[in-house]
């Protein structure tokens, strides 16, 4: 059995998960028939104590040197970033012939059809399984076990640290704020949480989805991105007592010459299995003709599920797994643009926070009506008697299908009335 020597750049928080995995089950690998071998690494900090031994493992302040080293087979990218050393490294890793395994979602989202190109023509293996879900292998479910099917439709929560936060506010009552602090601890956000909760996450990780699974290159800039920083906990109770659950939705469907793109909160049916998957998993759904409807649950972020989907493909690409990257020649990739999501047609949560005067309800009611919308349920609590200053009130909205331009159109409209205070809430609901 060949020893295939390691390489690994970065040993921040998913390094520091598969060291343990490559030095320490020697046994499980020789019997998969993996002869694996750590010989060198690069990170920032050199003495830092990572908890395993990297006596005898070469040391590269530089991992563009360590990528191009004759002494290692396998390159493996755990330095994160769509820029810089991460695409500097496997540019330099494909230039030496050596395969690549990648965890980073940026740089594939956003580099991956030139990168897949250059390794195919150097003949390279360019993994990417922990870049997509951490541990649940999606790649490999559509790539390989899809791989004669037609796709159409993949949906799903990608990000673990927005799930995370979404379910504690639900289940807990946490505030946005605390969530989030107790997800950087657990090691799930990325190291500008604003990527996590600002939707950008997901949204590399949907665009990976596209390609694998239609075999089109969208165009990132165009996706319409919506975080859960506006979602507030009052919307999280009103959409349980709905019979709902908010949920950061990444959803991808094809169109003719197009595709529907998106990374938003959305309404979820609380029995659905997308509603009930909580904490940091992730779910992905598709369906794929003549396969059928997939549904794929479990750990989504973590150094644990992460570095072992690192392992798997390391492992795969030992065993000699080779092909096209996203299952197709890259240079039978095509760009495709992005549907504009103001001329979907949807059901919407709205949220509205009024003064307590009179015809205001009234107004709320003509504007949806003038532009369209119409009201499926309506819910405004009691607020009582308030002599004196009018009392503030929320009034929840849920709509019949509309066309989003109208629903948009009708909430500004109304924004605009001197009895509502702050933002309106709106949010799809989105139906399975
Ligand atoms: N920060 C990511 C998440 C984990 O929260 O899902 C790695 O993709």
């Amino acid at each position: 059995m060949k020893t295939w020597r390691i390489g690994v750049a970065g040993l921040g928080v998913v390094g520091g998960g598969l060291l343990p995995l490559l030095t320490g089950r020697q046994g499980q690998l020789s019997q998969i028939g993996a002869g694996l071998e750590l010989a060198a690494v690069s990170a920032r900090n050199r003495d830092r104590d990572r908890g395993v031994s990297l006596e005898g493992v070469a040391w590269f302040d530089d991992p563009v040197d360590l990528a191009s080293s004759p002494d290692i087979d396998i390159f493996v990218e755990l330095i994160g970033g769509s820029e810089g050393p991460a695409r500097d490294s496997v540019a330099a890793a494909i230039a030496a012939g050596k395969h690549i395994v990648t965890a980073n979602k940026a740089l594939i989202a956003e580099h991956g059809a030139a990168l897949a190109r250059a390794a195919e023509d150097a003949n390279v293996a360019l993994f990417f399984e922990a870049a997509v879900a951490a541990g649940i292998p999606v790649i490999r479910a559509i790539r390989d076990g899809a791989a004669v099917c037609d796709i159409d439709y993949v949906a799903g929560i990608l990000n673990g640290t927005c799930n995370y936060i979404l379910t504690q506010m639900d289940r807990r009552g946490s505030t946005y704020k605390d969530a989030l602090g107790e997800a950087q601890r657990l090691g799930y956000a990325e190291d500008d949480p604003l990527f996590d909760i600002g939707g950008l996450d997901a949204a590399h990780k949907l665009a990976i989805l596209t390609v694998i699974a239609f075999g089109v290159c969208p165009d990132l800039k165009s996706m319409p991105v919506e975080g859960i920083e506006n979602i507030a906990l009052a919307d999280v109770g009103h959409a349980r007592d709905l019979g709902y659950r908010i949920k950061l939705l990444a959803v991808a469907r094809r169109a003719s010459e197009s595709v529907e793109l998106c990374v938003r909160p959305a309404l979820v049916r609380e029995r659905h299995a997308i509603a009930q998957t909580g904490g940091a998993e992730n779910i992905i759904y598709f369906k794929a003709d003549p396969l059928g409807v997939i549904c794929l649950t479990g750990p989504g972020a973590g150094a644990g599920p992460t570095a072992s989907a690192v392992m798997a493909d390391i492992i795969a690409i030992a065993r000699g797994a080779r092909g096209p990257v996203f299952n197709r020649p890259a240079k039978d990739l095509k760009a495709a643009s992005v549907v504009n999501p103001i001329v979907q047609i949807a059901r919407f949560y709205l949220r509205f926070s009024l003064q307590d005067v009179k015809g205001a309800i009234a107004a709320v009611t003509e504007m949806l009506a003038a532009n369209d919308v119409s009201i499926d349920s309506m819910l405004q609590p009691p607020v009582g008697e308030h002599p004196g200053k009018p009392a503030a009130v929320d009034v929840v909205i849920t709509t019949h299908s509309a066309l989003d331009k109208n629903v948009r159109c009708a909430v500004d409209a109304i924004s605009a009335k001197p009895f509502v205070i702050g933002e309106p809430t709106v949010i799809r609901i989105e139906e399975f």
